[in-house]
């Protein structure tokens, strides 16, 4: 199978899994107790704060391991929300993933707080004049740093810089970011950051959540102090360190610009699409995007449609838009970008990684043109009946 779904997730490198082995075997006790071996696994996780702390340039400190990106998200706004004084408006982007849109949600049902979901442009970017309005009265602030569908780059630096002249809170939701594109929490007046680890190569279930020194946090879970009370419960270790290595792995990648490898297979990959397969539309900024990201809409055809039959050709990506049972709702991202009902919902989200070679693109590109040659063949562009298709995030 060629995997083309990595904003989905990505496999474990094999050197993040050869570094957590010894924590899954040997190194396995609690790293909260008194004796020499204990120290090791301490130590362990000492390490991976700092290898985190490397890819984003912040202090060890810095960092709170958490148990997904979800969570980190999460915790930001709770803790937000209940310090928020007489303040009682979120402001967010109308293109977040729902680990922060559905919180908002949440918190307007249990805290009566308002959310102003701030629009984006075509090209699926923030609209930086309705946020600064927005920020008026707001208690904070969460706009994401790459979207997890068309991989369009946010102005965070902006948006950062607008919240803390306004005295608002900024979270950044950088989980499609960090470990793809380089992201430098010096360079701008973030308070908060969220990084999951199964985007970049760690294993699903560890996450990360960066909190600027001097910020006040409460946390969501509390109990034994861990993290330095910033996030209790004993330590899922080996993640921890699986976490760790990958961002080493990342920051090496990205310091030595090996990045560009993968961008030049997705150009190839769209330059090929776009030039030998009629009615192909790019969507999305090009000038600010993850250099792993492409999303395509084909003309006529269903992405439920297109789905199944590159399953069985041997490739996997996703819709570009969440369909469910068999009635294709267009996604709120691309609602939000202005894009039509029927382009929404023949559109493609391919999202490559570093483990993608030029074969497996010109095998995908291939099979897509087959694919869509074959549904354009039957009444109705779709070729299927009602079916249930999920994008993953
Ligand atoms: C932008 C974005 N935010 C949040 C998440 C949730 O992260 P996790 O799967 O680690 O909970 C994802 C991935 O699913 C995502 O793409």
């Amino acid at each position: 199978m060629i995997y083309l779904d990595s904003n989905a997730t990505t496999q474990v490198h094999p050197e993040v899994l050869e570094a957590m082995m010894p924590f899954l075997t040997d190194h396995w006790h609690n790293p909260s107790s008194g004796y020499r071996a204990a120290k090791k696994v301490r130590e362990a996780i000492e390490l991976a704060h700092e290898q985190v702390a490397a890819l984003i340039n912040a202090s060890p400190d810095e960092i709170v391991m958490t148990g997904c990106g979800t969570e980190s998200n999460n915790a930001v706004l709770a803790f937000l929300a209940n310090q928020r004084g007489d303040k009682n408006k979120i402001v967010t982007s109308a293109i977040e993933h729902s680990a922060i849109l559905r919180y908002a949600d949440a918190l307007v049902e249990s805290h009566g707080m308002t959310v102003e979901h701030v629009g984006v442009d075509s090209d699926g970017r923030l609209d930086l004049e309705a946020y600064r309005s927005a920020l008026g009265g707001a208690a904070m602030a969460s706009v994401m740093w790459a979207n997890n569908e068309t991989g369009v780059i946010q102005p965070i630096a902006q948006a950062a810089e607008l919240a803390n002249d306004a005295g608002v809170p900024f979270h950044t939701d950088a989980i499609q970011a960090v470990g793809k594109t380089p992201v430098d929490v010096k360079e701008t007046p973030i308070d908060f950051l969220s990084i999951s680890g199964h985007k970049f190569h760690a294993p699903k279930g560890v996450g990360a959540l960066y909190i600027r020194s001097g910020m006040r946090f409460e946390p969501m879970l509390r109990g034994g102090g861990q993290e330095q009370g910033r996030r209790s419960g004993t330590e899922n270790v080996a993640g921890i360190v699986g976490l760790g290595k990958a961002a080493q792995l990342m920051k090496a990648r990205l310091d030595d610009d090996h990045h560009a490898g993968i961008e030049k297979l997705r150009d190839h990959l769209e330059t090929r699409l776009l030039s030998e397969v009629e009615g192909v539309t790019r969507n999305g900024s090009l000038e600010f995007r993850t250099a792993n990201t492409s999303h395509l809409s084909f003309a006529g055809c269903e992405a439920a449609g297109l789905l199944i039959l590159l399953d069985e050709y041997g490739v996997q990506c996703s819709a570009g838009s969440a369909c469910m049972t068999g009635k294709q709702q267009p996604s709120h991202v691309q609602v939000a970008m202005g894009i039509s009902p029927a382009q929404a919902k023949s559109s493609l989200r391919i999202s490559l990684s570093i483990f993608t070679t030029q074969d497996e693109v010109d095998a995908a590109v291939e099979a897509i043109q087959k694919a869509v040659n074959k549904l354009r063949s039957v009444q109705g562009g779709s070729g299927v009946g009602p079916v249930q298709v999920f994008t993953s995030d």
